[in-house]
């Protein structure tokens, strides 16, 4: 477990870090430097003792401080942090010097002017409006996240939907669950010990993948809705896609963000997604998760399909129009998509649809699992 940081354990810490600056700082010179710090109704008092060397951390009094500091722990903090100015602080109360207060040159300064050669990676007009500047993507990839990838319904509603992609430009179909990707183990080596590089980049096949996809320019990411949520494979996929973005955080549309480390512009993306039950309303989690993403990915999202009663409808002799009616939408919707950077509105009221049901179905659904019960049958 981490331990608690009292105020004394960050002073010992800051300390230790200006005593690795201290040996080449310029203004070495013996003496102490003693503090009184409140900090929710307690005092912390504790001194930094200089020589011509080392600076060390002390807890305690001493009984000959050549400067001395009084203040809250968090005003200290924010005159170390250069966030309060001395002049300033001392002016409104908020710290209290006695002694020769040009001892404190012996800290040596951080600058905050330090070029930290963080990467330039501003939000495009792509970015804001893909729609204006679209361009036709030359390569389409199809990744279908269906753990049970051909023999699944996601790869059947999909199929539809890349007939139509596949008129009017390349497009590849990946399935997920036959790549190895390890979860992420949260260690953060690959923002840390090599840049860029997971510790399993050697032990499975995410980088392999991640490359492949690189390669579009527009991605579908395909699913079936699991537990209210994506499978635990795609997840696996994008926590590990943490390591092919900069740890440093920058401004982005709405929000901060991390840069990308790899950058495709024009990249865009496509959610298709289908579930079990009956209401639109169990694609909301998905869809605010790839709203979010989208922004960390500085990648848009040009288009939603979502196709609720996705086993109901298969199948179906009483649904048989219906489900003709959606293949045929979806197939447009591949179209629309490649050449406008949208999804047209009437289009999409094909395929969500609503799958009209009584309580006479759900009866149905029921008796069928409960036939189902002991069956060997794993391909419904
Ligand atoms: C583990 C699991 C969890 C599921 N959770 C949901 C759910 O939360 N909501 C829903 O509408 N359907 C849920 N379903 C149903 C699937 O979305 C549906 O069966 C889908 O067609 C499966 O696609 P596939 O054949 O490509 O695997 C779940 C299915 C499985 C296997």
């Amino acid at each position: 477990m981490k331990e608690v940081l009292t105020p004394i354990l960050v002073m010992e810490k800051m300390v230790d870090k200006l005593q690795q600056k201290y040996p080449l700082h310029e203004e070495k010179a013996e003496g102490i430097i003693q503090f009184h710090l409140k900090h929710e109704n307690e005092n912390v008092d504790c001194y930094i003792k200089s020589d011509l060397e080392t600076l060390r951390f002390f807890e305690g009094i001493d009984k000959n401080p050549t400067v001395t500091v009084k203040s809250t722990f968090y005003n200290w903090l924010d005159l170390a942090g250069g966030k309060l100015n001395p002049v300033f602080g001392v002016l409104t109360g908020k710290l209290k010097f006695k002694g020769d207060t040009s001892f404190f040159k012996i800290l040596p300064k951080k600058s905050f002017n330090d070029d930290l050669n963080i990467p330039e990676d501003p939000a495009t007009q792509f970015e804001k409006n893909p729609v204006k500047y679209w361009t036709k993507p030359k390569k389409v990839i199809v990744l279908n996240a269906s753990p049970r990838a051909e023999n699944g319904y996601t790869d059947f509603y999909l199929n539809s939907f890349i007939k139509g992609i596949s008129k009017k430009t390349d497009v590849e179909l990946i399935h997920l669950s036959k790549y190895r990707i390890n979860p992420c183990s949260g260690c953060f080596s690959c923002w840390m010990n090599v840049q860029g590089q997971c510790v399993y980049h050697e032990k499975d096949d995410f980088n392999k993948l991640a490359e492949k996809m690189f390669e579009a320019d527009l991605t579908v990411y395909a699913f079936p809705i699991y537990a209210d949520g994506m499978p635990g494979i795609l997840k696996n996929y994008f926590d590990r896609s943490v390591s092919r973005a900069y740890p440093y955080m920058i401004e982005g549309l709405n929000r901060v963000r991390h840069p990308r480390r790899y950058i495709n512009k024009n990249h865009s993306m496509v959610v298709f997604s289908i579930c079990g039950f009956f209401e639109m309303v169990n694609f909301e989690p998905v869809r605010s998760y790839f709203k979010a993403l989208a922004h960390n990915r500085h990648t848009p999202v040009v288009g939603e399909i979502y196709r609720t009663t996705a086993v109901g409808l298969y199948g179906n002799p009483f649904a048989y129009k219906m489900m003709n009616d959606v293949l045929i939408a979806l197939e447009n919707a591949g179209e629309e998509i490649v050449e406008n950077g949208k999804i047209k509105r009437k289009t999409l009221k094909v395929v969500n649809q609503k799958f009209k049901s009584s309580n006479k179905d759900l009866v149905k659904i029921n008796e069928w699992w409960n036939e189902k019960k002991g069956s060997k049958d794993y391909n419904y």
